[in-house]
């Protein structure tokens, strides 16, 4: 039997290790690759990362499978496995810019039962243990209760491929902007989840997204009483989250 609380202790300490490492390299000369696209970037330190991550999952976890971005997980048939984005916002971070998040979720069995958010920058640290609630650092968070789409701040983002697919989120981006109050384009979908647990942002879309950019941040608004949609195909999960009302509302709206 799992241990949650020292788990959690444990997995807090990881990230907060993670995020000092990450803000001592930010701004500095990067070394960059490009992975997929032109657009979708790889840097030494989104590597570092998960190597660190992973490294203390071995350590303390050592049966459990990994599934992380940059590949260097493994799956051995464990009930339980670590979702790990170690980086999410590498565009951002390449280029300095100040939001991005190191996103973590532990799923039993198919089902996620923990997940941590940490941006560095802001010093945040979101958290959710499946029928516990949602945190950030000690205070309890509760999506917001906005239910018109004309007094709400949303956010969504591009997939990478925006340039080659016509599935590129550009159609509801218009067909949303004029309703809404504002659209907001953060660079990191954990974060975007995040300000939807926290009740910042009235809901969130977008789509193509790979399991480790979500799976922290969806249980984060399942956990402050959101609701989370997804839909996945062989191109990726798209995902609403916002209150039961506003997905309502924007899954009207929306070419999923
Ligand atoms: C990306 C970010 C971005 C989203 C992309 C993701 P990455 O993750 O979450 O906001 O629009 O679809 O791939 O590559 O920075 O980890
Ligand atoms: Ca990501
Ligand atoms: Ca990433």
């Amino acid at each position: 039997m799992l241990d949650y609380q020292q788990l959690l202790i444990k997995v807090k300490k990881w990230v907060r290790e993670v995020g000092d490492l990450q803000l001592a390299s930010l701004g500095n000369q990067q070394l960059i690759d490009t992975k997929s696209t032109q657009a979708d970037l790889v840097t030494e330190v989104d590597k570092k990362s998960e190597e660190i991550l992973i490294n203390k999952i071995r350590k303390y976890y050592p049966e459990h499978s990994i599934l992380a971005e940059e590949g260097g997980g493994s799956q051995e048939g464990s009930d339980y496995c670590w979702i790990i984005d170690p980086l999410d916002g590498t565009n951002n971070y390449a280029h300095g810019f100040p939001i991005f998040c190191i996103s973590i979720a532990l799923e039993q069995r198919g089902e996620t039962v923990l997940g941590v958010v940490y941006v560095p920058t802001l010093e945040q640290l979101y958290w959710a243990r499946r029928g516990e609630g949602a945190f950030l650092n000690g205070d309890r968070l509760q999506v917001a209760g906005q239910e018109e789409l004309g007094r709400a701040l949303l956010a969504t983002g591009f997939p990478y491929d925006k340039d080659s697919d016509p599935q590129n989120n550009v159609d509801n981006f218009a067909q949303l902007i004029t309703q809404v109050r504002g659209i907001r384009r953060s660079g990191s979908a954990a974060f975007d989840l995040s300000q939807v647990a926290s009740g910042v942002y009235d809901g969130f879309w977008e789509l193509k997204l790979k399991k480790w950019d979500l799976a922290a941040g969806a249980l984060l608004v399942q956990e402050a009483g959101g609701k989370v949609l997804t839909f996945e195909n062989e191109k990726g999960i798209n995902i609403i989250a916002a209150n039961q009302k506003m997905v309502k509302l924007l899954l009207a709206e929306l070419n999923y």
